[in-house]
């Protein structure tokens, strides 16, 4: 079949994070890898109990093929919750239910992208997204990212230069991978900038809910003067991801494309679980559900930011995130995270090298962790475990320097 597959087939390869995940399953490996939520929080006695409501009292219904835009009741409630909370003015007509955001990227990329098209996103950016955009063979291009956001200056040279933009990509509240939150004045550089170049700009935003006690920036697309932005949401992190519920929130010029394109792809997420899901909002109060999550990954993140303050050692630099799951890592140059995960991995303990999230994929000494998944002395116990084998890996170059370092060092 070798001539059968299609020409993406040779760029798109399995994602480094999927069979690390496959290690990670054994119980005894302490594992920081994947961007799991805390299962001790999903509530699912409740969803038992709506799930049986729901059944018998539309069985027929919930069971039943339905419409491509999603269940009705459900759109209105994620319409009015992001308006209440990013200050946005979309209405439930303007609410896409899709299975899970990452398929919202990939609807996307549909839409938007033929082969050698341009994307421009940060620097790192999330992997799923570049898997998703990839299999339309974009062109990307990364823009330097530093603790505000993107770099303005680059990224107006390159909406200057390039001809084929088609979108931005952002993740502005504590991304995946780096942990970043975009200042307020960037959001409003950047909604200019995309205004001003006319470019849509799409905003994710699975994280934005989980913030620790710091206030929220609006959202970019309650900034939009020229209706721009495209947004995307999951109950992924806030809920549960199983029941892969997410949205696209866009006016309707973007929303009747997207809708064609899903039709081709699902006709419709799972009726049954949206129905869940709706009940569930009517019933509870999630809220409340959401603010015991955030106690414990406070506590997580506290716990993992002490323990690497106190064993890595000098040279090694690290994010200190007020929200969502992740905490990202700099190490000395001379080492690559792929060849530290290899020696962690011996010792049990996994997370996720850094190069995967470029999507040139040239910054090998760096990694993600992630603090939402593992108690805390697992937590403890695991950067005890990768300070260890990185001082010995430390150790090694001091005994061998790396060839191709030294000959760098020497231009
Ligand atoms: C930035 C970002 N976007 C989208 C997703 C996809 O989430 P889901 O499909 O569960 O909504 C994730 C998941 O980790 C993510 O980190």
């Amino acid at each position: 079949v070798k001539n059968s597959f299609a020409e993406r087939m040779n760029i798109l390869r399995a994602s480094d994070i999927r069979e690390i995940l496959k290690i990670t399953q054994r119980p005894e490996v302490i594992s920081f890898a994947g961007g799991l939520p805390a299962p001790e929080f999903f509530p699912s006695r409740e969803i038992a109990q709506v799930a049986c409501r729901v059944l018998e009292r539309e069985g027929a219904r919930a069971l039943q093929y339905s419409t491509t835009e999603g269940h009705a009741r459900l759109r209105e409630q994620i319409a009015t919750r992001i308006n209440a909370k990013w200050d946005t003015t979309l209405s439930a007509d303007e609410i896409l239910i899709t299975t899970g955001s990452q398929q919202g990227l990939d609807l996307i990329g549909k839409i938007f992208l033929d082969r050698d098209d341009v994307v421009i996103c940060e620097s790192p950016t999330y992997l799923g997204a570049v898997m998703a955009f990839n299999t339309y063979r974009p062109r990307w291009i990364e823009v330097p990212t530093d603790d505000e956001g993107m770099d303005m200056l680059e990224l107006e040279a390159a909406l200057a230069r390039e001809r084929k933009v088609k979108f931005i990509y952002v993740v502005p509240n504590f991304q995946n991978p780096s942990g970043r939150t975009w200042s307020l004045q960037r959001r409003k550089d950047l909604m200019a900038l995309a205004s001003r170049y006319e470019v849509p700009l799409v905003e994710d935003n699975p994280y934005g809910e989980l913030r620790f006690g710091v206030e929220a920036f609006p959202a970019i697309q309650s900034m939009d003067p020229s209706d721009l932005v495209i947004s995307l949401g999951t109950l992924s992190k806030i809920f549960c991801p199983g029941l892969r519920i997410g949205w696209i929130a866009a006016r309707r010029r973007f929303l009747d494309k997207l809708i064609v394109v899903k039709q081709g792809a699902d006709l419709h997420s799972s009726t049954f679980d949206q129905m869940v899901a709706a009940e569930y909002l009517d019933s509870y109060d999630i809220d409340e559900n959401i603010g015991r999550i955030l106690v414990a990954y406070q506590a997580r993140r506290n716990v993992m930011v002490k323990a690497l303050e106190l064993e890595m050692p000098e040279g090694v630099r690290f994010s200190r995130p007020q929200g969502g799951l992740f905490l990202w890592v700099e190490l000395p140059e001379v080492i690559d995270s792929r060849d530290l995960l290899a020696k962690c991995l011996e010792h049990n303990v996994a997370f996720v090298p850094g190069g995967s999230f470029f999507p040139a994929r040239n910054r090998h000494n760096t990694l993600r962790l992630n603090f939402s998944n593992m108690p805390e002395d697992r937590i403890v116990e695991g950067i005890r475990r990768m300070a260890t084998a990185l001082r010995e890996m430390l150790a090694e170059h001091v005994g061998h320097p790396d060839p191709a370092h030294e000959a760098s060092s020497a231009i």
